[in-house]
């Protein structure tokens, strides 16, 4: 995608990788809309960021996903960019369903289900613009299983599979589908990985994404050097040495 001159809606940015991110395209020079559930962050987002519009959404409610899409298109008609970045991350113990179903149930409506809503809201009016991205959001998990978090996992790997075939469905279309696959990045996903010695910075997360974003217009993937290890273990023939590291590595792997 180009990197400027958009008008870009994230559903999902109060926080970590989406603020940064939608403060980094702003920065870019894009007409950026913030969303989420938390009113008094949206309102703080509004206050310290001139520039940047905000919504309030919550993407596990088709009602709210509807009227969120009508009061961005009445503002913005010429959004051309959708990053359906919500998400959600929960360890669950298997052996014991009373422990993972309500989180599992949650995963799939704020992972898959919210994308997938998401884009039937916008991708009519996406087909209008001469040139539009979505750009959706995946994760290393998709391509190597953490243990500790298996709905999670599934549900980016959903993510994954969902992008391909859009990908290719839309191909006559003006819109182009964009993956981004991060790696473990420092913000509140996870309770701790703030400070995980394991995830990546975000600010060094978000500026090399802006730079793939400016240096690679084509790119169908945006892959970090440090998710390249998940990403491409199966195609590189070292899939269970590196599901082996990551697990041993994990201080929720239990
Ligand atoms: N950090 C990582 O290591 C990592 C790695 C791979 C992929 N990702 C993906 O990156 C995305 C952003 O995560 P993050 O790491 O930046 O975590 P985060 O700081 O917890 O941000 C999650 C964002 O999603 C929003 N959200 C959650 N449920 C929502 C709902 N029902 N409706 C609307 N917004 C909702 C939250 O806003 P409100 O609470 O205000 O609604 C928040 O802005 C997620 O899809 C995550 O799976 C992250």
């Amino acid at each position: 995608m180009n990197i400027t001159g958009n008008t870009v809606f994230i559903p999902g940015s109060t926080s970590g990788i989406g603020l940064a991110l939608a403060r980094a395209l702003r920065a870019k020079g894009n007409t950026v809309i913030v969303g989420g559930r938390r009113a008094e962050r949206l309102a703080r987002i509004a206050a310290e960021n001139p520039g940047l519009d905000t919504v309030q959404i919550d993407t596990t409610d088709p009602a709210s996903i509807q009227a969120a899409a009508k009061e961005v298109l009445a503002k913005h008609p010429d959004l051309n960019v959708l990053v359906p970045m919500a998400g959600i991350m929960r360890v669950e113990d298997w052996h014991r369903p009373e422990s993972f179903l309500d989180s599992a149930e949650a995963i799939v409506a704020t992972n898959v289900l919210g994308p997938i809503r998401l884009i039937a809201a916008f991708v009519e009016h996406l087909q209008t613009r001469p040139d539009a991205t979505i750009l959706t959001v995946s994760s290393g998990l998709a391509f190597a299983p953490l243990k500790a978090t298996p709905s999670y996992n599934a549900s980016k790997a959903a993510i994954h599979l969902l992008s391909e075939s859009l990908r290719l469905q839309l191909a006559d279309t003006s819109v182009r589908i964009v993956e981004l696959v991060p790696p473990s990045v420092r913000t509140a996903l996870l309770p701790g990985q703030e400070e995980s010695e394991f995830a990546m910075p975000l600010d060094a997360f978000v500026s090399e994404v802006t730079e793939l974003l400016e240096t690679q217009p084509d790119a169908t993937e945006i892959q970090v050097e440090n998710v390249k290890f998940l990403r491409h273990a199966e195609a590189r023939g070292d899939y269970h040495q590196v599901v082996e590291m990551l697990n041993a590595a994990d201080p929720h792997g239990k």
